[in-house]
C-alpha cells in the first residue's frame, strides 16, 4: 500500500465555529492504483490532495506515504519525502517563469543531487513532445504546453505517487484527451501511481477508482467497469462507511468481477 489516511479532517477557525472543510477521509490506495477525487466545487478535493502530498497539515488523523507517517516528520522531513517519492501537478502549472521549459523540469532533479538532471530532463520533454519547444520560457509557451512542462516535472523525478490537481481543467477538449493519454501513457510506463482531481467525466473514467467528496466528506467510491473486488482481496481497498455510501456506488458487497 502506497497511501493510506486515517480520520483525516481538516477545519479552519472562522467566527464562533470552526468551518469543518475535510472530515473524516479514511482511504487506502496501492502502488499502480490510479484514483480520481471528483465532487462539486468547494467539497475539499484541492484540500484533500495537499493533505495526501504533505503539502498541508490537517487538524487531525494521519497520512501514510510510502510507508511513512507524514505528520510525525516537520516540514523538512516532509520535503525530503516528497523530492523523494511524489510529483505534484498544480492546476495553474506553477512553472517557474524566469527558467526555461529543459530547466523547470530539471531545477527539483538538480536540487536532489541528480548529475544527469538536464539529460533527465530533456529526456522527459521529448516523451511530452516538447523537444523543439525546452527554451522556451513559459510565458512562450501555450496553456497545453505548459501543463505538458508540469508533467514532465512532474515525472521525472520517478516519483512514486503523482497528484494533479485538475490537470486538464484550463486545456481545450482536444488538448485534454491529449493530456490525459500522455497522464496515463506516462503512469504505465513509470509505474506511478495517479492521484487525480478532476471534474472532467472522461479523465475520471479512464481511472481505476473514484472517490467522491460532498461537503468535506467521502459520500460514494466507483470502480471503473463495475469491476469491483472485495474489501482487502484486490486492488480496492477504499474504508466507506457504509451509511455514508450513495445508492449504486461500488461497495464490499458488489460481487467480484468475472
Ligand atoms: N484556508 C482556508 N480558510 C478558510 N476556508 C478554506 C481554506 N481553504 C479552503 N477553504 C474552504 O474549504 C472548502 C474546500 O476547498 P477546496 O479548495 O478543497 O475545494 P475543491 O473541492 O478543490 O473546489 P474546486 O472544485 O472549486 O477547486 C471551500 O469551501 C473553501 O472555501
Ligand atoms: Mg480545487
Amino acid at each position: 500500500m502506497i497511501l493510506r489516511t486515517v480520520g483525516l479532517g481538516r477545519q479552519v477557525a472562522m467566527g464562533e465555529q470552526p468551518l469543518v472543510i475535510l472530515d473524516d477521509i479514511n482511504l487506502a490506495i496501492n502502488a499502480g492504483e490510479s484514483l480520481a477525487i471528483v465532487g462539486p466545487s468547494g467539497s475539499g478535493k484541492s484540500t484533500l490532495l495537499g493533505l495526501l502530498a504533505g503539502l498541508d497539515v490537517p487538524s487531525c488523523g494521519e497520512v501514510w506515504l510510502d510507508g511513512q507517517s507524514l505528520f510525525s516528520l516537520d516540514e523538512e522531513g516532509r520535503a525530503a519525502l516528497r523530492a523523494r517519492a511524489v510529483g505534484f501537478v498544480f492546476q495553474n502549472f506553477q512553472l517557474l517563469p524566469g527558467l526555461t521549459a529543459l530547466e523547470n523540469v530539471a531545477l527539483p532533479l538538480e536540487l536532489a543531487g541528480r548529475g544527469d538532471a538536464l539529460d533527465r530532463a530533456a529526456h522527459w520533454l521529448g516523451l511530452v513532445g516538447l523537444t523543439a519547444r525546452r527554451r522556451h520560457y513559459p510565458a512562450q509557451l501555450s496553456g497545453g504546453e505548459q501543463q505538458r512542462v508540469a508533467l514532465a516535472r512532474a515525472f521525472a523525478g520517478d516519483p512514486r505517487v503523482l497528484f494533479a490537481d485538475e490537470p486538464t481543467g484550463n486545456l481545450d477538449a482536444r488538448t485534454g484527451a491529449a493530456v490525459i493519454d500522455l497522464l496515463f501513457d506516462l503512469n504505465a510506463r513509470a509505474g506511478t501511481t495517479l492521484v487525480l482531481v478532476t471534474h472532467d467525466a472522461v479523465l475520471a473514467a479512464r481511472c481505476g477508482r473514484q472517490v467522491e467528496l460532498a461537503d468535506g466528506r467521502m459520500c460514494g467510491v466507483r470502480k471503473a467497469g463495475g469491476d469491483a473486488t472485495q474489501g482487502n482481496a484486490g486492488r480496492q481497498s477504499v474504508s466507506i462507511r457504509p451509511e455514508v455510501m450513495e445508492p449504486g456506488a461500488a461497495t464490499s458487497q458488489e460481487p467480484a468481477g468475472a
